[in-house]
């Protein structure tokens, strides 16, 4: 059997179409536009990519972003100020934290800052708790851009295998909870797991977010099975791989992503997608 590679940029793509014809008729509606404040602390490399692309993303589809740059010397009441003040901008309907801060900062006391409604990454523990409870409140946009990869193939959730490599409360534990309330059968895999290899042996899904390069090898996949790879790794010749060994995976699985432009693309259009809803459920 030949995987299908499943093609997050496309389906992206598609998603932020439709978001923008929505941003439109909200700006009729409403007569304004959906904003977006993205708060970035520090010089990470890699925060700075990925506050850039949803940046340019937010431009695409029509909503107006705000970047609030601190130095990577800020002090936890700064960024709590910073954070509070965004809190109640009337301009403002998302608050983003990109992260990780700088050691030194504790995230969680920011996180906890953002209002409830504001929380476009669906961190807050209010968000995290609707979502345990109901799968209700604005779910984390990474989680929320597997499960629409995994819909993309056709292929029934419910009753079938779930592992889920990672058990951050960013991916893994989010994603875990979406796949419950679709009713998969739902294993979380850590770094601690026994005989890992056994666990991705009976997965109908895998879902993988270790950050450890081609972790999840091509013999342990089930043929058929739909592998979705969190994982976004540099190598040392600069290239990008993800924690799925694709090359070994993708003539067993049925659909497979590939890193790039499998799961990165869609976090982007969850978060446009989100910011929209925080936006409408403001008026
Ligand atoms: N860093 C890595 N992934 C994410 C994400 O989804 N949101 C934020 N804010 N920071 C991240």
């Amino acid at each position: 059997m030949s995987g299908r590679i499943i093609d997050g940029t496309a389906l992206a793509r598609r998603i932020r179409q439709e978001v923008k014809e929505q941003v439109d008729a909200f700006r009729r509606d409403a007569g304004r536009v959906p904003g977006l404040a993205v708060v970035l602390v520090g010089d990470d490399p890699a925060s700075q990519v990925y506050v850039r692309t949803k940046e340019r993303a937010c431009g695409e589809v029509g909503i107006r972003s705000q970047r609030h740059h601190l130095p990577g010397d800020a002090t936890q009441k700064e960024v709590l100020e910073l954070v509070e003040g965004l809190g109640k901008d009337d301009t403002v309907d998302g608050i983003l934290v990109q992260l990780p801060l700088p050691r030194g900062l504790d995230p969680q006391p920011i996180l906890h800052a953002v209002p409830p409604a504001k929380d476009v990454d669906g961190f807050h523990p209010y968000n995290l708790g609707r979502l345990t409870e109901s799968g209700e409140g604005i779910h984390p946009c990474t989680a929320a851009g597997v499960m629409e990869l995994i819909r993309s193939t056709g292929v029934e959730i419910e009753g079938k295998r779930a592992v889920v490599i990672g058990r951050s409360t960013i991916v893994g534990k989010p994603t875990a909870l979406l796949l419950l309330h679709a009713n998969a059968t739902v294993t979380v895999c850590h770094s601690r797991t026994a005989d890992l290899a056994a666990h991705v042996r009976e997965a109908d899904i895998v879902v993988a977010a270790v950050g450890r390069p081609r972790f999840v090898r091509g013999d342990w996949i089930k043929p058929g099975a739909v592998v979705i790879d969190v994982g976004i790794n540099r190598l040392d010749d600069g290239k990008l791989c993800g924690d799925v060994d694709f090359e070994g995976a993708k003539d067993v699985a049925g659909y497979i992503t590939p890193v790039p432009g499998g799961v990165g693309p869609m976090t982007v259009a969850m978060l446009m997608r989100n910011t929209l809803a925080a936006a409408r459920a403001r008026g």
